[in-house]
């Protein structure tokens, strides 16, 4: 049976996810490569609508760990309906974040621990990304960059919003991963230009790419 390549980009907010993700469209599009893009939460029509409470600030009274199951529910739906088929399929799919946010963002963010693997192993029902590229950036810098967007009139989500030291916590939450998966999780310096950041991208493609066609 034929086997695609799951790959899934992640990092904190303002790490410049978005503009990399454009770029890695483009690269696939100069190939003529058709890959299926898609993100979390959301991805599917039931996700979509999961996403809209998860991110709807005026739902400030949420569990944690409703959160967390939220996102898992969603995730379920996303890998059941689009990512397994997809890769049964042979297709390369791009996810614009994955089980590593949850990781990152409820279990480190939330304090709420190895729970969240826990539920997300039934999430992913053994579905996890040949590659991640996670996009580092610190906590400080990742909110300067949210500011900027939103006094260039973004709007800012109920996640944007959270504490400094929520976002200390994500942060911690990924580089532990990255030390975790090293074989799966390319870590880059997202502090640096657009440029240079996706070069890194590009290249390491490249290499995933000459390994599939062999
Ligand atoms: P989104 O608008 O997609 O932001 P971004 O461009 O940063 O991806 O919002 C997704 C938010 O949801 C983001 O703050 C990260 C958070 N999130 C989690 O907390 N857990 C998860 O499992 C996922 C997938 C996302």
């Amino acid at each position: 049976m034929k086997k695609g390549v799951f790959i899934s980009i992640e990092g904190p907010d303002g790490s410049g996810k978005s503009t990399q993700i454009e770029n890695i469209k483009k690269f696939f599009a100069d190939r003529n490569m058709e890959v299926v893009f898609t993100r979390e939460p959301g991805g599917t029509a039931i996700g979509e609508r999961i996403r809209e409470i998860l991110l709807d600030k005026n739902c400030t009274e949420m569990d944690y760990m409703t959160e967390a199951m939220l996102y898992a529910a969603s995730r379920a739906q996303h890998v059941a309906q689009v990512i397994k088929p997809a890769l049964a399929a042979g297709k390369v799919v791009v996810c614009d974040r994955f089980v590593d946010s949850s990781i990152a963002y409820q279990g480190y963010g939330r304090y709420l621990g190895d729970s969240v693997r826990i539920i997300n192993e039934y999430a992913v029902a053994g579905c996890m990304p040949d590659v991640t590229f996670l996009l580092k950036v610190d906590p400080d810098t990742g909110k300067g960059r949210i500011k900027s967007r939103v006094t260039s009139g973004q709007a800012e989500d109920r996640l944007d919003a959270e504490k400094t030291a929520f976002h200390q916590e994500v942060y911690n939450g990924y580089l532990a991963l990255e030390i975790q998966y090293p074989q799966r999780i390319l870590g880059i310096d997202a502090s640096r230009s657009i440029e240079e950041i996706k070069a890194e991208i590009c290249d390491k493609l490249e290499d995933i790419l000459s390994h599939v066609t062999e």
